[in-house]
């Protein structure tokens, strides 16, 4: 019986290697069967390290061929080599030439981490403990060397061989056979390392980076999708030149190649010089991906892009500072994509996104800090804390430093630690020295876990003009962490007057208040505002500038004024969403609600709609009515899915019924008859489209049959797509014909499958779960790719709580058996599909107990990987 602690790893007892890796020799000889890697590490110890100290090589998996030191094969007790590595007993104490030789079976290799095979293209995937299933390596991020690669492998199935940095060498190599050298000069870390094989088609660029060098983009794929990654092209460019504008970044090589492939367990990867993606990640055209595709398209391309500097060539020094790679990179991906979008709509995605992902994993059992302080498994600290939270907090230091201040920052950064394997304290400490600053008490963000509550209070006396706003945080306890300190919280904010503009004031006590931004920093503060001539309705946490839950303590009064006053958007829409939650809220815990509320909502509503200021995608946005997630998320405890199912729906009916008529001639009017386009102005009147037909087939009887002709006529996925989704989710009297002809329409792509599998998944009627069991016990189901496992089962835990939840438990169930079929197959996703039942403590009892029987009979199975154990044993702990 393995305990707790047994494969635990600490953040403290980080300590560098006794040896060091100078340079990488690799090559493939890549066949059919097998594929053979000569390793040539040239290794030294480190100053210090004592004579005879062993040298501990990973390795998972592998089994060793042949093994020499500078030419001579070594006996047999000079080394140890078994499947989790290789040991050399006393190497020697200089400088010296590791050679060793392992066999590959990349067509087997159905985990996707290492060298693997994805429809015939051999891929590798390293981040972050995959090279170790390649070679015997020191396998961790703080060991950098330059690598050369050279790859010999069949013309005829492999005319193309890519690996990282510059090409240096190709030619014939007989029988068939040909070769090429790559030569990455840059030092990097073994996780960035990447190689491709394969028979592939691909298009070509380039782009000119601001010092004039020219630089040549590709991006390969499946013959016959070229035409489908000129979107994905463009958005390389735009990001490139975007760097370097933004944050004065250019890129370093002389070219830039992506490959997409179709088996990948998650987005897509920074490999250096040669991103490797997830097709659905790439391919685009307008039969086919949505607009919600184009943007991740262009949000991810510039992602990994980004990763280039922060990552690439500033990397982090052990996997406990993921997020300083990530979070940061997050940041500039959705700050590029504000910029090249609309910020204020760009904003509510990703604070949506935060909410419905992230605040669920800091309020349950799986909550960790962005920094995490130990882990089972790392692979299971992907995470949206990792990422978005992550991002937020470099959000809060950008807020609190102002734009000037934290581009200060970050080119010290980049000045500083170019090359480096670093921490989150290093990156901290540039932005207190280039600022002037003290960040100690900030810091705590990435360290502590937990989503901060703060409540507002307030007190207008008008005798003296005087405001008081109260602001208190709270934090609740997370695993490991039961007590909390405060955080730094900068909460910008505005006082509204009742002519609709905020006031100023002419003094403020009691914090500190710098123009529009309040540093909260302790448990409570107390703002005394003078010269208010009148009670103002307070704006607080603008642009959302801190990830925390607030309760404002206004009524729906309050709220709706600022729904049609604020200045600030974000805002704006977040009071329309408050006022919805409540209401929801209430209706779902079987309290009656005030007609008058509700039609007061209405009217914000149709206001909103009709405001000649706001654009398409903003009121998209915000009509918008808030998910079972989130109002189950407000609710907090003894949650019941279908009452709220239920109450959401009869809601959306009094709501809508009135107005009815209006939305749909909006909903006429806003038809698109030019040719389709993924920019700004037809995605936002869709995306406003798609909000109109969503009340209404929710809360109309006219909106089903106008979802029925929205799908049949649609000229592009994005409609099409969105009448089938939202039919099905309402389970209209069309939904199930529309699944059949959606299925057959399209049965040759895979990726437009995945969209079916998705919908089919959010079915409400009693029969889904037999059917889902139906589609994936289908023979030609394919159950080893990742995309169609998390399309149906990943959209099926996290989107359809009513149906996960089931009181017979057969939702539960059904997760259960799926996860330990895929559990011997791939283990990451079949943990991450796992992660679902975080959801557990929120349940009222009935549903709790059946979902923790659930998980306690999978428990019982043998073999499980340690990362399903691990979210497995987390959330039965919590
Ligand atoms: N570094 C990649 C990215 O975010 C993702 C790698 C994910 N790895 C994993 N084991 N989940 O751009
Ligand atoms: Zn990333």
């Amino acid at each position: 019986m393995r305990t707790d602690t047994e494969h635990t790893i600490f953040l403290r007892d980080y300590a560098p290697t006794p040896y060091r890796i100078i340079s990488v020799d690799l090559d493939f000889k890549i066949t059919e069967e097998t594929t053979r890697v000569r390793a040539q590490l040239t290794i030294e110890p480190r100053d210090g390290t004592e004579p005879g100290t062993p040298l501990v090589l990973d390795g998972d998996g592998i089994s060793l061929d042949s093994i020499a030191i500078d030419g001579a094969p070594l006996v047999l007790a000079a080394y140890a080599a078994d499947e989790n590595g290789l040991t050399l007993v006393e190497p020697p104490h200089r400088r010296f030439v590791l050679e060793t030789e392992v066999l590959l079976r990349p067509e087997t290799n159905s985990k996707l981490m290492g060298l693997y095979r994805s429809s015939g293209t051999w891929c590798t995937q390293c981040e972050p403990e995959g090279f170790r299933r390649i070679t015997y390596y020191l396998d961790r991020p703080d060991i950098l060397a330059p690598f050369k690669v050279r790859i010999t492998a069949p013309k005829s199935v492999a005319p193309v061989l890519l690996s990282n940095g510059n090409l240096l060498e190709a030619g014939e190599a007989g029988d068939g056979m040909h070769y090429v050298v790559w030569e990455d000069p840059f030092p990097k870390p073994a996780y960035l390392f990447a190689l491709v094989a394969g028979d592939l088609g691909s298009i070509h660029d380039s782009f000119t980076t601001m010092s004039g060098r020219k630089v040549d983009l590709a991006i390969y794929c499946t013959h016959g999708k070229e035409s489908e990654c000129l979107y994905a092209m463009d958005s390389l460019k735009r990001s490139m030149a975007w760097d370097e504008k933004r944050f004065g970044r250019e890129y370093d090589l002389d070219v830039f190649n992506i490959v997409a492939v179709s088996d990948f367990n998650f987005g897509a990867m920074e490999n250096k010089g040669l991103n490797i993606f997830n097709d659905k990640l790439v391919f685009a055209s307008p039969e086919t991906a949505s607009d919600a595709n184009y943007a991740s398209i262009e949000r991810v391309i510039a992602h990994e892009y980004f990763h280039n500097w922060t990552g690439n060539r500033i990397t982090c020094r052990d996997w406990f500072q993921l997020c300083l790679k990530e979070g940061l990179t997050v940041y500039r991906d959705q700050e590029f994509s504000s910029d090249e979008r609309s910020r204020p709509v760009q904003r509510i995605h990703d604070v949506e996104n935060l909410r419905v992902t992230q605040f669920p994993e800091d309020g349950g059992p799986l909550a960790h800090p962005p920094r995490p302080d130990r882990y089972r498994e790392i692979n299971n600290f992907y995470t949206t804390t990792v990422y978005q939270k992550g991002s937020e907090v470099v959000r809060m230091l950008a807020t609190i430093l102002g734009e000037e201040g934290f581009r200060k920052g970050m080119d010290l950064y980049f000045d500083r630690h170019d090359g480096d394997a670093t921490t989150i304290e290093a990156f901290i400490a540039v932005f207190e020295e280039a600022n002037g600053v003290e960040l100690g008490q900030f810091s705590r963000w990435y360290t502590e876990a937990g989503t901060p509550e703060v409540t507002a209070t307030e007190d207008y006396d008008a005798a003296t003009q005087t405001y008081r706003l109260t602001l208190t945080q709270k934090t609740n306890p997370t695993p490991n962490q039961p007590e909390k300190a405060p955080f730094v919280i900068p909460v910008r904010f505005g006082l509204i007057g009742p002519n609709g503009s905020d006031m100023g004031w002419s003094a403020v006590s009691g914090g500190t208040v710098k123009d529009d931004l309040i540093i909260l920093d302790q448990d409570s503060v107390t703002l005394t505002f003078e010269g208010i001539a009148n009670k103002p309705v307070p704006s607080l946490f603008r642009g959302f500038s801190a990830p925390v839950k607030l309760h404002s303590g206004l009524g729906q009064e309050e709220l709706l004024f600022l729904a049609r006053h604020d200045v600030d958007p974000f805002n704006r829409w977040d009071a329309l969403q408050s006022v919805s939650t409540h209401l929801l809220a209430e209706a779902a815990e079987g309290r009656a609600w005030d007609n008058g509320n509700i039609d007061a909502l209405r009217q914000a509503l149709l206001d909103t709609l009709n405001d000649a200021n706001l654009d398409d995608a903003f009121k998209a946005q915000a009509i918008g009515i808030p998910d079972e997630t989130d109002i189950a998320r407000h609710i907090g405890r003894d949650v019941d899915p279908d009452a709220i199912a239920q109450a959401r729906a009869a809601f959306i009916t009094a709501l809508v019924a009135p107005m009815a008529g209006t939305l749909e001639a909006l909903f006429a009017s806003l038809a698109i008859h030019e040719a389709y386009s993924p920019g700004a102005s037809q995605t936002g009147r869709r995306s406003l489209r798609t909000a109109l037909l969503s009340l209404l087939v929710a809360g109309s009887d006219i909106g089903a049959a106008l979802a029925e002709r929205l799908y049949a006529n649609a000229g592009n996925m994005t409609e099409r797509y969105a009448a089938l989704a939202i039919s099905v989710r309402n389970w209209t009297p069309d939904a199930q014909a529309l699944l059949g002809d959606f299925r057959t329409r399209y049965s040759g792509d895979l990726l437009v499958f995945d969209k079916w599998l998705v919908a089919s998944a959010q079915a409400k009627d009693d029969g889904l779960i037999e059917r889902m069991r139906t589609i994936l016990a289908a023979p030609d189901f394919p159950r080893t790719n990742p995309n169609r496992l998390r399309s149906l089962l990943g959209s099926f835990v996290m989107n359809n709580p009513a149906q996960f939840t089931r009181l017979d438990a057969s939702g539960f169930r059904f997760i259960c058996e799926a996860v330990t079929e895929i559990d011997k197959v791939n283990p990451q996703v079949a943990a991450r599909i796992l992660t679902g039942f975080r959801i557990l403590p929120m349940l009222e009892q009935r549903r709790r107990s059946a979902g923790r029987a659930a998980l306690e009979s999978l428990k019982n199975q043998d073999g499980l990987s340690r990362n399903t154990q691990d979210i497995l044993e987390r959330i039965l702990a919590g």
